[in-house]
């Protein structure tokens, strides 16, 4: 223990160790050094020697649920991440200082959030003047070349319109509405804009959410949330395929699944396809148009509505797309 206490004292970030009966046993440099813990911390209970209220209440619900738990503090001017791993003899609180990393990811989705919006415009512009230059354009060949240009200045727009979203509810600055969302009408409305693209690919749309299934949320990011799952279950599907979404109540909370009858997703790449730009075979999704985005737009609305999303997949046989969202 004591070349183990050593070590802990030494490293980069803080540690404190409980005992069964909730009295500190160890606790580390980094931790007094900057104010967390008190001096006079050995075989006192843990939450008479913390000096954060959220580290006791993270550590105190991690130790009566039995369950391992990641919780995030302010302490004077920094930022912390707390993991509180709770053992059978020993409850084990690890502090990790993420003021650096906050800041860069907080300067990064600036950065994006700025690009994005100074090219909004100059989209918006150019996306008009090619418009009115195909409404007047009579040579066949020179309208198939601004239908070209059209069709990549609207996925320019597409582009930067998903990233505008995404920063937006990483940062927590989207206003999420609380409004009563029918999810049998929301899935109607969906199914009625890509009509013709499942027609196209000979995909059937099968609305069977049951009458009466209502969450609380927001109407227009759900939509949002809806159609990103029913464009992919579409886009990867196969010719005669099915298209399937259910909503039922479980619990505490609403589930909405996305089914279909497509290529499914091979296990490797299941832990990723909701990260930004994440997609499975780069050169065959580009073919099909799209960023790679409409995973993450999903994740993120899950998560702002207090919700989360799950995926399962057959390689070969289709995909189920998952949503849980709070009753309250
Ligand atoms: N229902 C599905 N069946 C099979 N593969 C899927 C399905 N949904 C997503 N994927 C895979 O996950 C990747 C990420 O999906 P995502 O919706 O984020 O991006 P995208 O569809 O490629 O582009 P975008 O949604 O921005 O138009 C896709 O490229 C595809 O490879
Ligand atoms: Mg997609």
């Amino acid at each position: 223990m004591s070349l183990l206490k050593e070590f802990l004292s030494q490293v980069g970030e803080g540690y404190l160790l409980i005992d069964k009966d909730n009295r500190v046993i160890f606790g580390n440099e980094f931790l007094i050094k900057r104010g967390i813990l008190k001096t006079d911390f050995e075989g006192r209970p843990y939450y008479e020697c913390l000096n954060n209220l959220t580290v006791v209440s993270c550590i105190a619900e991690a130790i009566s649920e039995k369950k391992s738990k990641l919780c995030h503090f302010h302490h004077e001017d920094s930022e912390y991440s707390l993991y509180t791993f709770v053992g059978t003899e020993l409850t084990v609180a690890r502090f990790s200082d993420i003021t650096e990393l906050k800041r860069y990811e907080r300067s990064r989705r600036e950065f994006v959030a700025n690009v994005s919006h100074e090219l909004k415009t100059p989209i918006a512009v150019l996306k008009s003047l090619l418009e009115t230059l195909y409404e007047e354009e009579e040579r066949e060949e020179r309208k198939a070349f601004l239908e070209k240009a059209l069709k990549r200045v609207e996925d320019m727009r597409r582009l930067v319109e998903d990233l505008l979203i995404i920063t937006k509810l990483e940062s927590g600055e989207e206003r999420i509405k609380r409004e009563e969302v029918d999810l049998r009408s929301l899935t109607a409305e969906v199914f009625e804009l890509f009509e013709p693209k499942a027609n196209t690919m000979s995909v059937s749309l099968k609305n069977l959410v049951q009458e009466d299934i209502k969450v609380k949320g927001d109407w227009d990011k759900l939509f949002l949330l809806l159609k990103n799952l029913v464009d992919n279950a579409i886009k990867y599907n196969r010719e005669g395929g099915t298209v399937e979404v259910k909503a039922y109540l479980n619990n505490d909370s609403c589930v909405l699944e996305v089914h279909d009858t497509g290529i499914g997703i091979p296990k490797e790449h299941l832990p990723f396809i909701f990260e930004r730009f994440y997609r499975v075979e780069p050169s065959r999704s580009r073919e099909m148009g799209g960023t790679g985005l409409g995973l993450s737009i999903v994740k993120h609305i899950a998560l702002s509505h207090g919700g989360r999303v799950e995926v399962k997949s057959k390689e070969g046989k289709g995909s189920t797309f998952t949503v849980y969202l709070p009753l309250e």
